[in-house]
């Protein structure tokens, strides 16, 4: 018999916890034996749950536990939960986690105790929530050489965004909405500053690597900035603004990853992705491209990516480590180009006096304010074309890339 330790009884563990006993029977069958959860661990109290047998608020009774075999990390944040998780593999337990703060910043470290072990540190549920997308990325698309990802990570945002476009309805309002439906995370700077869609982008580069990229060298912004205003003229111009994170493969090796609210035409299917649906596209060699959709937060969702590692481990158990979904720590600065050097068509909106007009801009409206979208240029250049304005007695109230993918 295997025995299961959650880690946490917050949204994403309850949901673990919920499913797995709703689909035992069948989870068991796919497994081939029998396996059952033994501990949740979490400081509060639960003396009425049906489970209340199960929970403690000692690891150590985990990690000195030798019948569990396998831990799902469901706690969030970097800080207990680093502690937990590497107690945990450096006792020989393999590991399935939610939690992409961990991975974006001490994935690494956690892959290599894992290998030293011989145990696996899995995390299908720390990017896009139920959609598969860190098993086909180093398994189903093994064979080719992925050149670019691009797409809505984060579930908060873009339910926020999408209320906003559709509903008309004001940020701090959906923010709330998100949080209560179960989206958000426990401080959702995180969620609308970009913190969350840069994690998931590290991991996912990390992935298409083999080098750590940590979350410091990742150009992000959020979208506190994002007006209804804008919203409005992306519109016009034929877009919907999403935030977007991506990375890009150059042709000396070197990536650019970023995160920015982003207009996405809708002649891209990534433009329709609403509420909390995420989308992740992928481009590679042999491929061409292939876009992965789904639920991007909530609790079955997560649980569901979350339990899809633990009855991958419990099915191959003794079959050793993974090696193929691993990366190796790396000075960034080797591996992460400037992201001034990515190039793509600006969206700009001015204010004021400047009667500066960039040859071959597509005008969207010229009226009390000038908005137009450039022809593929830089950042570095985008910045440039705003210091002119600027010094001309414009004023540059919005500046945000179209995606190109
Ligand atoms: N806060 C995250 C989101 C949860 O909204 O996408 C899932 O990672």
């Amino acid at each position: 018999m295997s025995k299961i330790a959650v880690l946490g009884y917050g949204v994403v563990g309850s949901g673990v916890v919920e499913l797995f006993y709703k689909n035992k029977e069948s989870i068991l069958k796919k497994i081939g034996k029998d396996a059952d959860i033994k501990y949740i661990l979490d400081i509060r109290d639960f003396s009425d749950s049906p489970y209340k047998d199960k929970f403690t608020k000692d690891i150590n009774d985990i990690v000195n536990d030798d019948e569990v075999t396998m831990v799902a990390e469901c706690m969030g944040g970097a800080t207990f939960a680093y502690d937990f998780v590497k107690a945990c593999l450096m006792s020989g337990k393999n590991v399935s986690t939610s939690n992409k703060e961990l991975v974006a910043k001490k994935g690494a470290e956690l892959l290599a105790i894992a290998k030293d072990k011989n145990c696996n540190f899995f995390f299908e549920a720390s990017v896009g929530g139920a959609i598969p997308i860190i098993r086909p990325l180093h398994k189903c698309l093994a064979a080719n050489e992925i050149t670019q990802i691009a797409g809505i990570l984060n579930g908060t945002t873009n339910f926020i965004l999408g209320k906003m476009i559709n509903d008309n309805m004001d940020f701090d309002t959906a923010l709330k909405m998100a949080q209560q439906l179960g989206y958000a995370e426990k401080d959702p700077t995180a969620d609308v500053e970009g913190h969350d869609a840069c994690r998931k982008i590290c991991i996912l580069s990390s992935l298409i690597t083999g080098k750590h990229i940590y979350p410091e060298s990742v150009y992000t912004k959020g979208i506190t900035d994002i007006t209804l205003k804008d919203v409005k003229l992306a519109g016009k111009f034929g877009a919907a603004i999403k935030l977007i994170a991506s990375v890009r493969k150059l042709a000396d090796g070197k990536i650019i990853p970023m995160v920015s609210p982003t207009l996405v035409t809708y002649d891209n299917l990534i433009s329709r992705v609403d509420d909390v649906f995420n989308a992740v596209m992928v481009c590679g060699d042999g491929i061409d491209r292939a876009l992965f959709y789904g639920r991007g937060a909530g609790k079955l969702p997560t649980a569901s990516a979350v339990l899809g590692d633990v009855i991958e481990q419990l099915k191959t158990e003794g079959r050793g480590t993974d090696t193929a979904q691993t990366w190796v720590d790396c000075d960034n600065s080797e591996i992460v180009a400037d992201y001034k050097n990515a190039e793509c068509r600006m969206y700009f909106r001015v204010s004021g006096a400047s009667d500066i007009r960039p040859e071959n801009i597509e005008i969207i409206e010229d009226a009390d304010e000038l908005v137009f979208v450039t022809q593929k240029i830089s950042f570095a250049e985008a910045d440039k074309l705003e210091a002119s304005i600027t010094s001309n007695g414009g004023k540059v109230e919005a500046k945000l890339p179209v995606l190109d993918i």
